[in-house]
């Protein structure tokens, strides 16, 4: 029997047991969490028990887990769809690493364009660079998913910590974006950085030359206000920025993987170099946790282990990411870039149709306010979506402990809810304490009932200062790179998302009335000549 085969065996001997029975087993809270530093992963309110965890940990093993991890680690090209390593750990390995590829040393690089950012960094923030009309009190991020996501999430985040220019990010090729990020700023004290790995990003391109435009109206050298992040030289060339304002980086950093680099440059302008060092170094120390500690032991290991178990053995299709932290409002869409970008694949690494279910949906808001929106449906629904749970011990605001708590309190409510849950017999005598009897009292009881054994997990940690935001998603990336192993694809080649790029190319002309729409079918034929009114 394959270890799949027991896991699915295994599961349906278990599936109906109420998950509040397994705490009948001493210290489970502890035997079923990982720590990392001063952070706790508790999953423990799962329908996971030693046997499962055993069985988990055995498929990882087998799947070569520990192997594939040490080629990553080593330069290896495990990117073999584009012939690439994979190595954005080494943007956050620090000064004594000695990592290279095809047997060139690539530290002393990065390294390079490490201390230049921070040069310009603290040039910036300092007023020595300057735009034409005196020192830069805004930034603009111009760049896309990858060259976006990252870096605004973090900035939200770290929000405590800005003490630099106003940072702003524009994205979305809908012409909106820019214009609401331009109104009311000044072209004399922006700068503008152009983010992109391949510098041919036509949304990038297009919110890049606008910027260009809006700016050459007040700018004499608009070049001295711009800045690139991407790993094409000569293209950064090619749109006349100046090569001591380029900040590269190479082709075996993904761009889902990317924030760790170059592309972290307007986080870092935001929140200075030695906060950005820290946050690099929150980064490397899950790193150094995921390289030794053993795999019951291992966090990014087991909330991979757990998320198979949900997704390929359990079949729940999503989970929500549901962070009581409003600074990390925008995770859950960094989340789901990362997670189903990397692993939302149908084939195999050598080409055959994948024997499971790839990586699942992954959503969320932020608690409490999702608690307010679409709860309902995760504690009554009929579709049971596990949950993943973040909070810290503290907030920032000092003066205002009082709603940490409430938040926390929020927090824990929601996964003791969703694994207790409310029987028909409680409901009932709820409802007759209201005054109600008969088939009234039984009708609305129904209504009131939750049937529980909804699985979560709890992640805590001290406070969201830059080193636990970098070990937050360095346990992610790791987290994707376990559950793509074990289900044998590819995480970081992004195919899914070419087709719909070239088939906008071919509708632009068509849209323009320059080409005819007579090839397409019949709903796109309609939609087109809608548009053209
Ligand atoms: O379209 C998907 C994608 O290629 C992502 O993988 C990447 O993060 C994003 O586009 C932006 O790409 P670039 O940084 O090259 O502009």
């Amino acid at each position: 029997m394959s270890k799949w085969q027991s896991l699915q065996a295994y599961h349906a001997s278990v599936a109906t047991r109420p998950l509040i029975s397994l705490f009948d087993e001493t210290d489970r809270a502890a035997d079923f969490s990982v720590s990392a530093d001063q952070m706790m992963l508790d999953y423990s309110k799962t329908n996971i028990d030693s046997k499962t965890k055993d069985l988990l940990i055995e498929l990882a093993k087998v799947s070569g887990v520990a192997e594939k991890r040490a080629a990553m680690f080593s330069g290896e090209k495990i990117n073999d769809t584009e012939g690439r390593a994979v190595l954005h750990t080494a943007l956050r390995a620090g000064p004594e690493a000695v990592i290279a590829v095809d047997g060139a040393d690539v530290m002393r690089e990065v390294r390079e364009t490490l201390a230049r950012m921070a040069d310009f960094a603290r040039d910036l923030r300092a007023g020595r660079i300057t735009g034409q009309g005196g020192a830069i009190t805004d930034v603009i991020n111009i760049g896309i998913g990858g060259s976006d996501l990252g870096p605004v999430m973090a900035t939200l985040a770290l929000a405590p910590y800005h003490d630099g220019p106003r940072v702003h990010y524009v994205s979305n090729v809908d012409g909106a974006h820019v214009a609401d990020v331009l109104k009311g700023l000044n072209p004399e004290t922006t700068l503008v950085i152009v983010a992109s790995k391949t510098f041919t990003t036509i949304e990038t391109m297009t919110n890049a030359e606008t910027a260009r435009r809006w700016m050459a109206g007040k700018v004499r050298n608009t070049g001295a206000q711009f800045a690139a992040v991407s790993t094409a030289a000569e293209k950064t060339a090619a749109m006349g920025i100046d090569p001591s304002r380029v900040f590269g980086f190479e082709d075996w950093v993904g761009g889902r993987y990317s924030i760790w680099g170059p592309i972290g440059l307007a986080l870092m302008i935001a929140i200075g170099p030695e906060r950005f060092e820290e946050f690099l170094a929150g980064g490397r120390a899950m790193d150094q946790h995921f390289l030794t500690a053993e795999f019951a032991q291992n966090m990014p290991v087991m909330l991979a282990l757990v998320g198979i178990w949900h997704n390929q053995i359990c079949d729940y299709s999503t989970r929500a990411v549901l962070p009581y932290d409003q600074r990390l409002s925008r995770l859950p869409a960094y989340l789901q870039q990362l997670e189903m970008e990397s692993n939302g694949k149908s084939v195999a690494m050598d080409g055959s149709a994948l024997a499971t279910q790839a990586g699942p949906v992954v959503w969320g808001e932020p608690g409490t306010n999702g608690q307010h929106a679409f709860y309902q449906l995760i504690h009554q629904g009929t579709r049971v979506v596990p949950c993943e749970f973040m909070i810290a011990r503290s907030g920032h605001e000092a003066d205002l402990a009082h709603q940490h708590l409430l938040l926390a309190s929020n927090c824990l409510a929601q996964s003791e809810a969703l694994m207790r849950g409310r029987s028909l017999a409680e409901a009932t005598a709820i409802m007759a304490k209201k005054g109600l009897t008969g088939a009234e009292l039984d009708r609305q009881a129904r209504h009131r009932v939750f049937a529980g054994n909804r699985p979560s997990t709890t992640l805590v940690y001290p406070l969201l200062t830059p080193f636990v935001l970098g070990q937050i998603i360095a346990l992610y990336e790791h987290r994707v790179f376990v559950e793509g192993v074990i289900l044998g694809l590819n995480s970081y080649d992004q195919w899914g998302v070419e087709l719909g790029k070239e088939l906008a190319l071919a509708l632009q002309p068509i849209l323009e009335g320059k080409e005819s729409a007579a090839g397409k079918d019949g709903s796109t034929q309609a939609l087109v000549a809608y548009l053209r009114g």
